[in-house]
């Protein structure tokens, strides 16, 4: 669905570049935490607590604990603000901002072992439960087992914070030949999906340096944003999958955008160097060349 009007969403006045400073600080300090949480106190034979969309769609015990960490962390220090989890669904609130958090973005990778996966916590405007209704201003991803933390704000940049501490700004890659271009991609957990989604890789494959498949949209994103991918894709994503990483992707120079004439989100998420955004998206889809 798009939105009513084609105006962008604007920021409203009261959240000053100070304000955004704070939030996403207060993003990280949070995504930093339940990190944490997530790696001290994964249980020694953790297995799958329920399942979602499919039988390979899976939460485990540490997404509960980890949402459950961030919504009292987000309740105790923004009591006004709005809550979109994967795990929890939404919360109202009266502030105008909406935090939209994903406790384990990897879940299958975190029930694996695979050091893949992070926790997503972006602060939103506009309405969350509407598609392309919405915008980041601030956000952090944090991926412990990687040891690296990303987070930006609406008009400050992007940077990372290493696990010694370093902060490094973060800046897309300069490629401007898709022939050339490491982009990622990810599947979702429906077979009848899957089948569109491994038809519409095939047919780029012979057209890109290569695909990568890491299994966190998050880190994928937050993976253009520090040129360790040219580009990325999917369709099928969920805003907590999206939001974090595409306030970092944006304030480290990509360029983003979905469908033909639709904003990024569920039919089509496209993040990449601004060099390659126009024939990527020609590629995934040819008939609105
Ligand atoms: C998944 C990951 C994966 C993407 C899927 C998402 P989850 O999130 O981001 O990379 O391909 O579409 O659902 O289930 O691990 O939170």
């Amino acid at each position: 669905m798009e939105r009513d009007t084609d105006a962008p969403l604007a920021l409203p006045e009261w959240l000053s570049a100070e304000e955004l400073t704070r939030l996403r600080d207060l993003a990280t300090a949070m995504a930093d935490d339940a990190a944490r949480l997530v790696v001290t106190e994964r249980p020694r034979s953790l297995g799958v607590e329920a399942t979602k969309s499919s039988e390979v769609d899976v939460v485990t015990v540490m997404d509960q604990r980890s949402e459950q960490l961030l919504r009292e962390r987000i309740d105790a220090e923004r009591p006004d603000d709005a809550i979109l989890g994967e795990e929890g669904g939404a919360s109202e609130g009266t502030s105008g901002l909406t935090w939209v958090v994903d406790p384990i973005d990897g879940t299958v990778n975190y029930l694996y072992g695979h050091p893949f996966f992070a926790v997503s916590v972006a602060v939103c405007i506009g309405d969350t439960t509407r598609e392309g209704a919405w915008l980041p201003v601030a956000g952090a991803v944090s991926a412990p087992l990687l040891g690296e933390t990303y987070a930006a704000a609406h008009g400050q940049g992007a940077h990372l914070v290493t696990a010694d501490g370093r902060r490094e700004p973060l800046a897309v890659s300069d490629c401007e030949r898709l022939e050339l271009a490491l982009v990622g991609t990810g599947f979702g957990y429906e077979a009848a999906k899957r089948e569109e989604q491994g038809a519409a890789v095939a047919q780029l494959l012979p057209k890109v340096r290569d695909i990568r498949r890491g299994g966190s949209a998050a880190l994928d994103l937050c993976f253009v944003a520090s040129g360790r991918l040219d580009g990325y894709y999917e369709s099928g994503i969920n805003a907590w999958d999206q939001a974090a990483g595409q306030v970092i992707a944006t304030e480290a120079g990509a360029a983003i955008g979905g469908a033909p004439g639709g904003e990024m989100g569920k039919a089509m998420a496209i993040a990449t160097a601004p060099g390659i955004f126009a024939d990527l998206t020609d590629c995934l889809f040819p008939e609105a060349r």
